[in-house]
């Protein structure tokens, strides 16, 4: 998909158009000083997802949703046999997340096609526009339709929860309409996607504190997660003697910083987490009698977190009436150096600073490089690094640079420059 290529003007995004849709969908979901709660197969996911169906719609492409959930659109403008271009991301926010997380890379794709079929190019391959289902966790792993439609996810992973009181993906997708018993319908072979990119938000500091406007992502993290179950048992606050409890939390509560010591030692660019803690039957007069708990632990090197779950599985190994269950094993993944160039040569093209980078986030864009599928991602820099949250935010000229970039790297593939 290289080589010299063909010279035509490239044509320029309209970064009116992408804001507006951006500020658009920002409402579904969105409560003033709480931000943006589309948590994936909620009633307001669900409204998104139609939103999108329509716009893809209106912008000519054919639209389907898959057996995940996922809103594929699609424009057959390719030459047989010559695959698939896919780019993509998620409209799925954490609870009380921001408007760019994902949404950004959904959007500036639409933004792309439609300039690509306004201006009359031809690229030699059919593209697709992916929205993928749950891409944040909210039921168990997160990036669940790309792993499905990838072929990557674990027997039996559906069926789980990790949320208090919430319901599993497979029980929400079925209250959305689809069958989970046929999510292995989702399945494509890798083999098709001739690549799959996606632009984001960077999700922490570094472009804006060095002033670079574009981070041409080098490798994703991996990402290791582990529920951990204590046992003790309930009783009544006021009448049980401090000498008589067998309280849950307070035997928890020795991991909650021992974590923090474990992740230090091992690598300064590893993290840890415990972002989701549990306590049964959970009441201000009630002793604990079972804490449940998630550790994350996040590098690009998997031996660092093996080190972490080993510390861990020998820590819960040594207690009686602790068990640790895995979530999720993930490992870190290169994008394809051939896009990683094309993403930098792009942004020199538009006169944009650019420099290469890790992401700390995780992507669905994991999913396609773990698959084999040539990955290249995009970042522009959000305000104050700040992400996961209402304060998230970018400038118009942002979304603006990160989509003209997209889309120049995009045409580099049919050799267009
Ligand atoms: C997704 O945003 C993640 O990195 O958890
Ligand atoms: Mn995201
Ligand atoms: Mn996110």
């Amino acid at each position: 998909m290289e080589g010299e290529g063909v010279r035509v003007t490239i044509p320029t995004i309209n970064g009116d158009r992408l804001w507006t849709d951006l500020m658009a969908l920002g409402e579904i979901g969105y409560s003033e000083g709480r931000g943006v709660t589309r948590t994936a197969l909620s009633e307001a996911d669900l409204v998104g997802k139609a939103w999108l169906v329509r716009k893809l719609e209106e912008a000519g492409l054919t639209v389907t949703t898959d057996a995940a959930y996922n809103v594929i659109g699609r424009l057959p403008c390719g030459t047989p046999g010559a695959g698939l271009v896919a780019v993509g991301s998620h409209l799925d926010t954490v609870p009380q997340g921001g408007k760019f997380d994902g949404m950004l890379g959904v959007l500036a794709a639409l933004e792309c096609v439609r300039t690509i079929r306004e201006h009359g190019v031809e690229v030699p391959w059919d593209l697709e526009i992916i929205s993928f289902t749950d891409e944040e966790a909210a039921h168990n792993a997160g990036t669940v339709g790309s792993r499905a439609m990838l072929g990557q996810l674990k027997n039996g992973e559906l069926a789980k929860s990790v949320g208090q009181g919430r319901p599993t993906f497979a029980e929400d997708l079925a209250r959305a309409g689809k069958d989970p018993a046929r999510i292995g319908e989702a399945r494509r072979d890798p083999k098709g996607f001739a690549c799959y990119l996606e632009l984001h938000i960077e999700q922490g500091r570094r472009l804006e504190s060095e002033g670079i406007q574009i981070g041409a992502v080098t490798a994703i993290v991996g990402i290791y997660r582990y529920l951990v179950i204590v046992e003790g048992e309930a009783s009544h606050a006021g009448t049980t003697p401090m000498a008589l409890r067998d309280d849950a939390l307070v035997k928890a509560a020795p991991v909650f910083t021992l974590l923090p010591e474990w992740v230090r030692d091992r690598n300064p660019e590893m993290v840890g987490t415990i972002g989701q803690v549990e306590l049964h039957p959970g009441a201000t007069n009630v002793v604990p009698g079972r804490c449940k708990f998630v550790i994350e632990v996040r590098s690009q090197e998997k031996a660092d977190m093996i080190h972490v779950r080993e510390a861990l599985r020998g820590y819960v190994a040594e207690r009686k009436g602790w068990r640790v269950e895995t979530i999720l094993e993930k490992e870190g993944t290169p994008c394809a150096a051939p896009l990683i160039q094309a993403v930098a040569a792009a942004a020199a093209a538009e006169g944009l600073s650019c420099i290469r980078m890790p992401s700390g986030a995780g992507h669905d864009a994991q999913s396609f490089a773990a698959a084999g599928v040539p990955t290249g991602m995009i970042f522009v820099p959000c305000r104050r690094g700040m992400s996961h949250s209402p304060e998230e935010w970018i400038e118009p000229a942002q979304a603006a640079q990160g989509c003209q970039v997209l889309l120049r790297t995009l045409l580099s593939q049919a050799g267009i420059r």
